[in-house]
């Protein structure tokens, strides 16, 4: 049999040649990563040897297959998800595609096996899963509230005072707008990992954004004095997206608030082209140990009633403009988030 086996070399797929009595011709780079072995040590031996596979229930995969002494107009085996079921590899779920080489007279004369590895796709679908559970909870507890409390105004409206009713409708209120600001997370976090935010970029005013997201917490009741912004330098032009570039500063701003304390100093400046914003506080900061952590989904302190999703969207928002985004430890002990963004291109030259 000769075969070109270069052409199967820089396959990213795992490629197995079998011959038609079953013993392995062929084995490429790929498969031999999947497989953890080397392609010595494994041709000339028996399939089914090497690769013993089950199904889901856990049926010997060869003998339900009979890809050597099965049916002789079979010529292909569509995709399988299949499990290894013993050797080092056991446990361990792979993705068979096969097809049944065969000549004029119908007679085997080799199957051609496509192993993929199925831990990626694993990956994905357990996060969705907990993506999933994590939000069934997340959205539970302020509809019990809201459900709790308006069963009980209904059922028993003449017995409280305005004053506890108020207070009961405070609470429905707040849940409620809980449950929106949720909702937009998710919704930002989906088009995230989508790839599909949309970019309305024009030239941005940095400096403004900052006093904006200030001025916002101050007309919620922070006072004045907890502030400051500071332009460091002088800022290139920067092309950006303004309310997602809002949306980041406003976040950071909320956290260094919510879980910092003391004085929240907000600085711009130039660098390398484009430019970097800095919000630093004077809390208990990140230790370094959590610094990868608290960008990604749902991680969040014991502190305060967030849902974690906040700075993964800063993230993604931040790298969505070509910038990157990180925590260190400001000089004053507390957490100091900066992004970088890059000048950025006008629409029409990119
Ligand atoms: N300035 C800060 N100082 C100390 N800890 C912080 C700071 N900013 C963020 N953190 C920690 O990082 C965690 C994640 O922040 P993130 O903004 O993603 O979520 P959140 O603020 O808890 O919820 P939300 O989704 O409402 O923003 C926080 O729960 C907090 O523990
Ligand atoms: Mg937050």
């Amino acid at each position: 049999m000769s075969l070109d086996k270069t052409a199967y070399d820089d396959l990213p797929d795992g490629v197995l040649v079998v011959d038609a009595a079953g013993s392995v011709q062929l084995v490429n780079p790929a498969a031999a990563r999947i497989l953890a072995t080397s392609a010595d040590a494994v041709v000339g031996r028996d399939l089914r040897a090497v690769l013993p596979l089950v199904d889901e229930q856990n049926r010997d995969w060869w003998e339900c297959s009979r890809p050597f002494d099965g049916l002789d107009t079979r010529t292909r085996q569509p995709e399988r998800r299949l499990q290894v079921s013993a050797g080092p590899l056991q446990g361990r779920e792979l993705l068979v595609t096969a097809s049944y080489v065969r000549g004029a007279d119908r007679r085997l004369q080799r199957v051609v096996l496509v192993l993929r590895d199925n831990r990626a796709r694993e990956r994905t679908d357990r996060s969705r899963a907990d993506l999933v559970s994590t939000v069934a909870h997340e959205l539970r507890s302020p509809l019990t509230s809201v459900k709790g409390f308006t069963a009980t105004l209904l059922a028993k409206w003449d017995r409280f005072n305005d004053e506890q009713k108020q207070l009961m409708l405070q609470t429905v209120n707040a849940d409620a707008d809980r449950v929106t600001r949720l909702l937009t997370e998710l919704l930002d976090v989906s088009r995230i990992d989508a790839g599909r935010l949309e970019m309305r970029k024009q030239v941005i005013d940095l400096p403004a954004a900052a006093r904006k997201a200030v001025a916002g917490r101050v007309a919620g009741g922070e006072p004045e004095d907890r502030f400051v912004v500071r332009l460091d330098g002088e800022l290139p032009e920067i092309w950006a997206d303004p309310d997602k570039i809002d949306q980041v500063v406003g976040n950071l701003v909320e956290n260094a608030l919510r879980h910092g304390e003391g004085t929240v100093t907000v600085t711009v400046a130039p660098y390398d082209g484009g430019a970097e914003v800095l919000v630093e506080d004077e809390g208990e900061g990140i230790p370094p140990e959590t610094a990868a952590r608290v960008f990604t989904r749902f991680w969040r302190g014991n502190r305060g009633r967030g849902t974690g999703l906040g700075l993964y969207i800063v993230k993604g928002l931040v790298e969505a403009h070509g910038g990157s985004v990180e925590v260190g430890r400001a000089a004053s002990g507390g957490a100091r988030f900066r992004f970088v963004l890059p000048a950025g291109a006008a629409p029409y030259d990119a």
